[in-house]
């Protein structure tokens, strides 16, 4: 089965620089959650059609996305003609880019609907207490037609079953419907509606939840549907066991995995492919992006991103783990510690004040308060490694490319150029100069 995602139009009423389709729910543009249920029902191949800055569309989509450009935007029969060389004669699926939530399951049994019928063509429509301007479905004895609104008579304008604008068709059927389509309408457009009227057998099946089918048109709708999907996805969550505190300030994208009762509270947003385990508390006002989070871990007030954490460890308030960490268990990181590219062992600690990056660190090493790793020096970045069980002092720097062998110590106030062996003290301060009585004189 092939899908077609139409996808070329600018989205006028959005009042963008972009093209409507690269707006984002929840940190996805919204034809990539056209594209994913497209993955979804297995589509042999998914063919996207971009128009208006195409290659700004192109850019996002998944990989083994076919791309095929609609340089004037001539209507959605022309829109699909387009494809006409990849149209197979089997099952074609047409979808719109700017619907995001249809669902898999809906789609398949849309596609169970036309078979069972020997419908040539199908259209999934809604019924609407007012139908405005969608194309309304006329129903004759043996297929249906679609007429746009703006081709209607009075009687037409008053039907209330309306074209979601989704289709599935028979492949050899929508190749020669495409090639009879002509553009005698209102709009002087290539109709996509008008294959429906030209197959022998066509039907439409009414969806069970209008919510799948809406389109997003303007920001206040991209709004709302930012809302709808944290709505749904909190839900599927609070229903499979975790705690949400306050649905209504926590963000949770679609790819996101939750463990049995962990706790998320309040202010917190968790996006990317982010896992997190069971028993954990995170938030409030914490950000997660593409983390790996395991059993019974506690982040507060922080930003976590492309990180792992393995089970029991503790994180924040206050803290930031930028791209590339992998924490062990036991792990203690308190407030204002920030991350980068570190691998912490299980067990140590860095509780304040630090910043720690291209670092390996061992088991059990205690990191003092307001510990730098000195780890760029103008031109290119550094790595610092620190043993197992060594202690360094408050107020540290080590400058890159250092290492700190086991078990030993660094003053605190010390600058460390020059690598520690094992189970060392190393200090490298000024001395400190007492005068007695000198305030007096
Ligand atoms: C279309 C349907 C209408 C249906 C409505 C549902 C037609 C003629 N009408 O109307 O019956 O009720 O959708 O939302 O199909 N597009 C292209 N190239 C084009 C024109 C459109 O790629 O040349 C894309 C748009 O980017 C959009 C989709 O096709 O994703 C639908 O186009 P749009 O202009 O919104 O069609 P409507 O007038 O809303
Ligand atoms: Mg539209």
């Amino acid at each position: 089965m092939t899908c077609i995602i139409l996808a070329a139009g600018k989205g006028t009423r959005m009042k963008s620089k972009y093209p409507k389709v690269l707006h984002e729910i929840l940190d996805i543009p919204i034809i990539n959650w056209v594209v994913k249920t497209s993955q979804k029902i297995l589509a042999d191949e998914i063919i996207v059609i971009t128009g208006y800055k195409a290659q700004l569309v192109e850019e996002v989509l998944p990989e083994g996305t076919l791309c095929v450009r609609q340089e004037e935007q001539l209507g959605t029969g022309h829109a699909v003609m387009m494809a006409y060389d990849f149209i197979p004669d089997e099952e074609v699926v047409v979808l719109n880019g700017d619907v995001p939530f249809i669902s898999e399951e809906t789609l398949k049994e849309f596609l169970k609907f036309r078979k069972d019928n020997n419908f040539q063509a199908a259209v999934l429509s809604m019924v609407l207490e007012s139908p405005a301007h969608y194309g309304r479905i006329i129903h004759g004895k043996e297929k249906i037609e679609i007429r746009e609104f703006r081709d209607t008579n009075d009687d037409e304008k008053k039907i209330d079953e309306v074209n979601s604008g989704i289709y599935c068709f028979d492949g050899k059927f929508l190749k020669k419907a495409l090639n009879n389509l002509d553009n005698n309408n209102d709009q002087k457009e290539f109709y996509l509606t008008d294959t429906l009227g030209m197959a022998d057998k066509s039907g439409s099946l009414i969806v069970k939840d209008n919510f799948e089918v809406l389109g997003i048109n303007d920001r206040k709708e991209l709004a709302f549907m930012n809302k709808s999907a944290k709505e749904r996805i909190n839900n599927n969550l609070v229903e499979s066991g975790v705690t949400i505190l306050d649905p209504e300030t926590t963000w949770i994208g679609p790819e996101v995995e939750v463990g049995m009762d962990t706790i998320i509270y309040p202010y917190t947003y968790i996006s990317g492919k982010t896992i997190i385990g069971e028993d954990c508390k995170i938030g409030p006002m914490t950000r997660l992006h593409e983390s790996n989070v395991n059993n019974n871990v506690v982040i507060q007030r922080s930003e976590v991103e492309f990180s792992n954490i393995d089970k029991n460890v503790s994180i924040g308030p206050w803290s930031r783990l930028r791209k590339g960490n992998k924490i062990e268990e036991n792990v203690k990181i308190g407030d204002f510690v920030e991350l980068k590219k570190t691998k912490i062992g299980k067990n140590s600690k860095a509780q304040h004040l630090s910043y720690l990056g291209d670092t390996k660190l061992g088991e059990n090493v205690n990191i003092g308060a307001g510990t730098i790793t000195c780890n760029y020096d103008g031109t290119n970045k550094h790595k610092t490694e620190i043993g197992n069980e060594a202690f360094i002092g408050s107020n540290s720097s080590l400058v890159a490319p250092v290492k700190i062998g086991k078990s030993s110590l660094i003053g605190a106030g010390s600058v460390i150029t020059e690598d520690v062996p094992d189970n060392a003290l190393a200090l490298g301060r000024g001395r400190q100069i007492t005068k007695k009585d000198r305030i007096k004189k």
